[in-house]
């Protein structure tokens, strides 16, 4: 298989890191590492239309991630997901379309198996044996399936409010499960404590290793495909760590450089709570980076993220596509499920649903036009949340 990886680039330094060991974050400056690709080789020999006969999820892309030997392509199954036209809300709101990329329907019931798909193939091809993990929820059901078709041994800092199911299904998958008082930040303090007497473990946090982002870069890949090369106006995305907007810039950035896009942009939203919302307050501000947001709480359990740590990754992406950032209430967010599903048919999550509520304040203050063609993301299933649902 050919495959085009060539390096690690910091994304704030630009120290360059080598692909062929374990790497965490950049050693010169501590921040977030990139995957790079000879973008001009690939050029030469893919072309954008070879990928959209291929069968297969997000593997069909693997001249542009980041594993270089197939048996190490850990597969559960992935699909292209979807793209759900909301026609009644569109007519209702007065815009041109609304599509929604339903991410349900991946492995473990949510975006999060992307990520997790690469981050573990490419442990697994370094060699490393154990992974930890603090999460949300999400992210460490798609860890624990992963490390378990592996045959790697997954260790899960969790929130012990988080949605009961995603407990369950770490355990079902033999994951070792720790259940903390507080949010991500809390899970994380205790998974750094106890790695502190484990160094062979190998931390899999959102955007502290490289590999993870070149899974949800596979979404603009996607789009690229489903759009027929001709991206949307507007994309509400739902933004914890931020994995997938980050990964659909860089995408979209890599398909530019090899000939398949122009340099149009989607403008890029960020949808947040407004019991957690580091982002939006950052992007009213204007600053370049957020602050730890204190006392996080929200029933969309995977936006509660008081502090990102590519904050400045999101923030640059919604200020470079001229995007915005806007928070919804929890309320709204429970409407909005219901609404969706009566009027649409989708059972979105509560961060999904977060993305039309997103969409409803933006059409009503004009950021949206009625000619816009929108994508809005449900994340994950509604189903993962019986909680949400009285
Ligand atoms: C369902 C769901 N949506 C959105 C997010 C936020 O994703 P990201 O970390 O890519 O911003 C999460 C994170 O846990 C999630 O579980």
């Amino acid at each position: 298989m050919t495959n085009y990886l060539t390096h690690l680039e910091c994304s704030v330094c630009g120290d360059r890191h080598s692909p062929h060991e374990v790497q965490t974050v950049c050693r010169s400056c501590g921040r977030s590492l990139l995957a790079r690709y000879d973008l001009t080789a690939a050029q030469q020999s893919l072309r954008k239309e070879g990928f959209r006969d291929q069968r297969g999820g997000l593997w069909k892309f693997a001249p542009l991630l980041p594993i270089e030997q197939e048996e190490h392509m850990i597969s559960l199954g992935e699909v292209v997901t979807p793209l759900l036209p909301m026609v009644t809300l569109a007519k209702e709101l007065g815009i041109a379309e609304i599509l929604v990329k339903e991410e349900g329907y991946l492995p473990t019931g949510s975006f999060k198996a992307r990520g997790l798909a690469t981050g573990v193939s490419k442990a697994k091809e370094l060699g490393v044996k154990e992974m930890c993990i603090p999460s949300a929820g999400n992210a460490a059901g798609a860890l624990a399936a992963y490390a378990s078709r592996a045959g790697m041994t997954s260790h899960i800092f969790i929130p012990e409010d988080t949605p009961v199911i995603n407990i369950k299904e770490c355990k079902a998958y033999g994951a070792r499960v720790v259940l903390v008082k507080g949010n991500i930040s809390d899970a994380a303090r205790a998974m750094n404590e106890e790695k502190k007497n484990n160094p062979g473990w190998f931390d899999i946090s959102t955007l502290k290793e490289p590999y993870r982002l070149e899974g949800k870069k596979t979404i603009g890949y996607e789009l690229g495909e489903q759009y027929d090369w001709n991206l949307p106006d507007v994309i509400i995305y739902p933004t914890g760590g931020g994995t997938g907007l980050i990964g659909m810039w860089k995408a979209f950035e890599e398909m530019e450089t090899m000939g398949w896009i122009g340099s149009k942009r989607p403008k890029m939203v960020t949808a947040q709570v407004d019991g957690c919302a580091p982002i939006v307050k950052a992007f009213r501000e204007k600053k370049k980076e957020s602050e730890f947001w204190s006392g996080a709480e929200t029933i969309a359990s995977g936006l509660r993220v008081p502090k990102a740590f590519a904050d400045y990754l999101i923030l640059d992406t919604i200020y470079k596509s001229a995007g915005s950032a806007v928070s919804v209430s929890d309320q709204s967010l429970i409407e909005a499920v219901y609404e969706i599903a009566q009027k649409e048919g989708l059972f979105m999550c509560p961060e999904g649903a977060a993305t039309y509520v997103t969409l409803k304040i933006l059409t009503r203050e004009g950021f949206v036009k009625p000619t816009d063609r929108v994508l809005l993301f449900n994340t994950a299933a509604g189903n993962k949340y019986p909680e949400v649902i009285s």
